[in-house]
């Protein structure tokens, strides 16, 4: 076995995990290990851009306000505040870095999207602002001392009991192409990113199986609002699901049906501007009442020229599919997107295991509450990055992330039986060994689309309880023969677990989760449900 003595082992190349090795980089010794190459991550595909109030006619205090309302009453203050705040200046970072925003002359090009009071979206390269971030960062960080493990893949987070009886990190397994090792470090900061790979159809990359979220839960991690997953409106309805961006309805794009109407203007004051949620699940009502048939999205008002300026990626995107958007409208359907939940951090990123941090998509920082405001995810990762970073070394307190909710939130527990663990090779007891005799191994397909049909937009008792029940029909593959694929279903089989018991727990409809059996919100559950592995 090869032992390795970081001070700082970062998980995930997307730019939470970029700016935290950049930063961190600066004072400490720091492996960045990421499961392909260092540019392939969801920040890479990232369109829209990143929100930030970057002119006098903007407000941090709106920017506040904008994120509170789209987050319906779950979002935590403390972290809103924190990102708006200092969003700014983490801009200002980014370009520092090389990171080449869209200018209009003197000032940022900024694009509007839906439930933002002000254009407040920085863009690059027009649509492909995650390219352009990830490229510059890819850059600054193999400029720095940090060791870059590529292809190497997060089994395990590996934890010790303290002479106080308090668990801490003490490092991380990993698996490569050698095969298993332990890699030694007082810190860990997870940015691996979300899970968009629970679901069947996804605008997030095939990297995307939420292997951060699995680990720190298998380590003893709280997660926190893992049932809030944001489907975005409008993917390209063709295999892969192609991100049409927010973006491109901020510039005058409109949603029409079958026969032609634009049907979002009955569904809310904001028509296609509304908070995603909405516009979500006003599309697939349309679909449900058109026969399954995609809605259309019409950009032809925007003329040829401005789509393919302000839109290259999209337009060729469209061309690669026969497509020309800047004469018919385009087929498009909702995609899941960006998971709201992760493991709980506080507004240091830190979790309920010391020496454990979690940044970006992975964590659940409750800047977002129910329902994330288009272009906060980048800001969220740079700020909180930063944040994270800037206390290293700093005192654990026995609460965090805990204080953030106080005695509010239920604490549900999940039941890691050896069926579901990643790591264990053989059952440990009869009642183990009974279950995997009993149960298949895990086909992501059908998790895929049995997520996407019963745990997707629009949920009910009846449909999460069988979603439980096939789960635990389900095992992952075994350890000694896994590849990178068979750790990735270890893991999403995991998540759909913890994801689809929280959702059964929420009674009520709020941002993200949708029940037919409980629609309306209920002010009394305006509180976090946290999730954590049954000791
Ligand atoms: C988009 O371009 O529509 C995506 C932006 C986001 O999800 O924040």
């Amino acid at each position: 076995m090869v032992q390795t003595r970081s001070r700082v082992i970062v998980i995930g190349s997307g730019i939470a995990g970029l700016i935290a090795a950049v930063e961190a980089s600066r004072n400490h010794s720091v492996i960045l290990i990421t499961k392909s190459n260092l540019a392939e991550s969801n920040t890479h595909y990232a369109q829209g851009g990143i929100a930030a109030v970057v002119t006098d006619d903007d407000t941090v205090a709106e920017h506040v306000t904008d994120t509170l309302v789209a987050g319906a009453g779950l979002c935590w203050p403390e972290a809103v505040n924190v990102l708006c705040a200092e969003g700014p200046g983490r801009i200002n970072d980014l370009v520092a870095l090389g990171v080449e925003f869209d200018r209009q002359g003197e000032t940022f090009a900024r694009g509007l999207e839906a439930a933002h009071s002000h254009p407040r979206i920085l863009h690059a390269g027009g649509d492909a602002t995650g390219a352009g971030i990830s490229n510059a960062l890819v850059a600054a960080v193999r400029a720095t001392s940090t060791e870059i493990y590529e292809h190497t893949f997060l089994v395990d987070i590996a934890t010790e009991v303290d002479a106080d009886g308090r668990k801490k990190v003490i490092g991380v397994h990993v698996f490569d192409t050698a095969g298993t090792r332990f890699i030694e470090a007082d810190t860990v900061i997870l940015a691996s990113g979300g899970a968009g790979q629970l679901y069947r159809h996804t605008t997030n990359p095939a990297v995307t199986t939420g292997d951060g979220v699995a680990a720190a839960l298998r380590a003893g991690a709280v997660l926190s609002d893992v049932e809030f997953y944001q489907f975005h409106p409008t993917a390209l309805a063709v295999p892969g699901s192609f991100l049409i961006s927010e973006a491109v309805r901020g510039e005058g794009a409109v949603l029409i049906n079958a026969a032609g109407e634009r049907f979002m203007k009955n569904l809310h004051p904001l028509a296609e501007l509304a908070p995603r949620d909405i516009v979500a699940r006003g599309i697939q009502a349309q679909m449900m009442a058109q026969g399954g048939q995609p809605v259309l999205l019409d950009a032809t008002a925007l003329g040829e020229s401005f789509l393919s300026e302000r839109f290259p990626s999209i337009t060729a995107a469209c061309r690669s599919y026969g497509l020309n958007w800047a004469t018919a409208p385009i087929p498009v359907t909702p995609a899941a997107h960006y998971w709201m939940g992760g493991v709980a951090t506080d507004s240091w990123g830190r979790t309920s295991i010391p020496g454990l941090y979690a940044v970006g998509e992975v964590a659940c920082t409750g800047a977002h509450g129910a329902n994330r405001l288009a272009s906060n995810s980048l800001l969220e990762s740079i700020v909180f990055s930063h944040r994270a970073v800037s206390h290293l070394g700093q005192p654990w307190p026995e609460d965090a992330p805990a204080a953030r909710w106080g005695a509010q939130g239920p604490l549900l527990e999940l039941e890691l039986t050896d069926h579901l663990t990643a790591d264990a090779p053989a059952a440990t007891n009869d009642a183990d060994a009974a279950r995997r005799l009993a149960t298949q191994v895990v086909d992501r397909v059908e998790l895929q689309t049995m997520m996407w049909d019963n745990v997707g937009l629009a949920r009910t008792r009846t449909e999460l309880e069988s979603t439980l029940e096939q789960i635990r029909g389900w095992r992952p593959a075994d350890p000694a023969h896994r590849l990178f694929p068979d750790w990735e279903d270890a893991n999403l089989l995991l998540l759909a677990q913890a994801l689809t018991q929280s959702a059964l727990a929420r009674h009520e409809s709020r941002g993200g989760h949708y029940r037919l059996d409980y629609p309306e919100t209920s002010p009394a559950l305006a509180r976090p449900i946290t999730i954590a592995r049954k000791v």
